[in-house]
């Protein structure tokens, strides 16, 4: 790289009168012409919102960033994006995961940076980035806002996945009302994302492994000082990544996407993982598709006893050794020549690493399940493929045939679930339709539907659950997510009736209803598509383009680049 070979000197290098303009709105700001010009501009991609409390405290990360380009020799723009707070955007985060990442390609392609340092945290905040990015290829690394500490409630630890605990606790009344507030104080207690292996800690991993990151970005708490050092590092990084012209292509290859799916087997990482990582294989072109995951799932053990699928916090995770360790655990396995944004293979950044606290990371001879993390299913309810998490499953229900209990949608769900006149007991399946991309619209996490309230007072804990749409990270149980295609585009979901027997057999990945050929394709004529079509806004241009969850549930006209080049840049 040379001086006027950066992108950025097609604004700031140029003459006349469009170069006067660029440069002197910058110098309103108060910067030395010297500072802009010349140097790689890198731009900081901010996701911090009050709206977003998993990513309130990227304001000061993004500062740690701006002091590693300057120290390199960069000249750091911090620039907000959209943000996508889980816990308070209606009606799902989801909905908007692709809209955010319309807004990061734009800006990023629009304005004069040579690389960018992606601020990412809550579950949607990463994928919608890394998305938006790939679509303009640039130089670009991730920084992870960290995880929460973990909860501590009545001298327990505690964190996001108790939320259904607490949930089924108070409906049963083993809970009540006034200690659910004070758990809500007690879980929350530090700045950073959700403190399991959830989708935001499924997605930091997921980055870390495709080699997007600095190592251990995706474990050191966002409370720990390690956190902003590592974004220090980060921002010096980025400015050598513009300077050897490592874009993300260079290191998103189909060898990076096989890498992360092992490591996030190994993990027991969300499903959510499935969904993202193949809207981010659309976006750079790596041929990826969802039978990967399963194929490249299989024969990996789970190694990490993280909840919601084992004990631990990922603050412990991190004291025990982080995602280094276990990548080396899967040492052999892994594309160990994978590069990485740092410059080095990803068997360099790992070889060092070492499990501190065998309980958390366990060793490949002794690993903590030997079920793995993705399970995916077939079967004629779900041509085109539906998701399970074996690891967080119950092993009674992994072979299962039972008569269905089905909701239309999710209000007939809240409307029914706890009807005393329920038909539903420990064998049943429940079935929840029309919350699929088209369907809801967006999404949401609802595919682990409580259990109905007379079921939880007989002490059951867990049903097989079938639905178009997805489950939180944090959630459990045995969920059958994703089906594809969702109920609302006529997909067989949509057919089923209660009292239709469905089997699930898990080791065959198969999920089967039970109802003659016959029957269905009357049943099929019958149907007619739901009626919430949206006819104006963005929600239009989502139902309309919205791809169905096996192909990750993008918009079509998003999928591959544009590349970072502008055309027509004249005033
Ligand atoms: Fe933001 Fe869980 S709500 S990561």
């Amino acid at each position: 790289m040379n001086e006027t070979s950066l992108r950025s000197q097609g604004w700031f290098g140029r003459t006349g009168k469009d170069g006067f303009i660029y440069r002197a709105w910058m110098k309103n700001q108060g910067i030395p012409d010297e500072e802009f010009r010349g140097k790689p501009v890198i731009g900081i991609c901010n996701t911090w919102s009050e709206l977003t409390p998993c990513n309130a405290h990227f304001r000061e990360l993004a500062e740690s960033v701006k002091k590693g380009v300057i120290a390199a020799g960069g000249f750091p723009v911090e620039f907000p994006v959209m943000s996508l707070g889980e816990t308070l955007i209606k009606p799902t985060a989801m909905l908007y995961r692709n809209l955010a990442s319309m807004d990061v390609e734009e800006s990023i392609r629009a304005n004069p940076v040579d690389g960018v340092v992606l601020l990412c945290g809550c579950d949607k905040t990463t994928p919608s980035l890394v998305m938006g990015a790939c679509s303009v290829n640039v130089p670009t690394i991730v920084v992870s806002g960290g995880p929460m500490l973990t909860g501590k409630y009545e001298g327990k630890n505690i964190s996001t996945s108790d939320v259904w605990r607490f949930n089924d606790a108070v409906r049963s009344g083993q809970m009540t009302q006034e200690e659910l507030t004070v758990a809500e104080a007690c879980m929350c207690r530090s700045r950073g994302h959700c403190a399991v292996m959830g989708t935001a800690s499924t997605m930091a991993c997921m980055v870390e492994s495709l080699g997007l990151t600095l190592p251990t970005n995706a474990a050191i708490p966002a409370a720990d000082s390690r956190r902003k050092v590592l974004a220090q590092y980060s921002g010096k990084r980025i400015v050598e990544m513009v300077k050897e012209d490592l874009k993300l292509s260079d290191i998103l290859t189909r060898e990076a996407f096989e890498n992360a799916i092992m490591i996030n087997a190994a993990i027991g990482g969300s499903t959510n993982f499935v969904i993202h990582l193949l809207a981010i294989a659309g976006r750079i072109g790596v041929e990826l598709e969802l039978q990967d995951f399963d194929k490249l799932s299989f024969g990996i053990p789970l190694l990490a006893n993280l909840q919601p699928s084992g004990k631990y916090f990922m603050e412990d995770f991190y004291y025990a050794g982080g995602l280094p360790a276990v990548m080396k655990e899967l040492d052999g396995k892994l594309h160990d020549t994978a590069i990485t944004a740092n410059g080095r293979k990803l068997k360099e950044n790992y070889s060092d690493a070492e499990i501190y606290n065998p309980d958390v990371i366990t060793d490949t001879d002794h690993p903590f399940k030997n079920e793995t993390g993705l399970a995916v299913i077939r079967g004629n309810l779900c041509p085109d493929g539906a998701v399970l998490k074996p690891s967080a499953a119950s092993s009674h229900l992994m072979n299962h045939t039972g008569k269905a209990i089905v909701f239309e949608n999710i209000e007939d769900y809240h409307a029914r679930i706890d009807d005393p006149a329920l038909d539903v007991d420990e064998n049943s399946i429940l079935v929840l339709k029309n919350v699929g991309p088209v369907g809801y619209p967006g999404m949401p996490e609802v595919g682990n539907m409580a259990l109905p309230k007379k079921l939880l007072d007989k002490g059951v804990t867990d049903l097989v659950r079938i639905s178009d749409g997805r489950m939180s990270g944090t959630g459990f149980g045995t969920v059958v997510l994703h089906v594809s295609p969702e109920a609302a585009k006529g997909g067989p979901l949509a057919l089923v009736e209660n009292g239709d027997l469905i089997t699930l057999d898990v080791e065959k990945r198969s999920l089967e209803l039970k109802v003659a050929g016959d029957i269905l394709e009357k049943r099929k004529a019958a149907w007619k598509p739901a009626h919430n079509m949206q006819t104006r806004g963005y929600v239009q241009l989502y139902q309309q383009h919205v791809c169905q969850a096996h192909l990750g549930a993008d918009l079509d006209f998003l999928t591959g680049g544009s590349g970072s080049t502008v055309t027509r840049d004249s005033h």
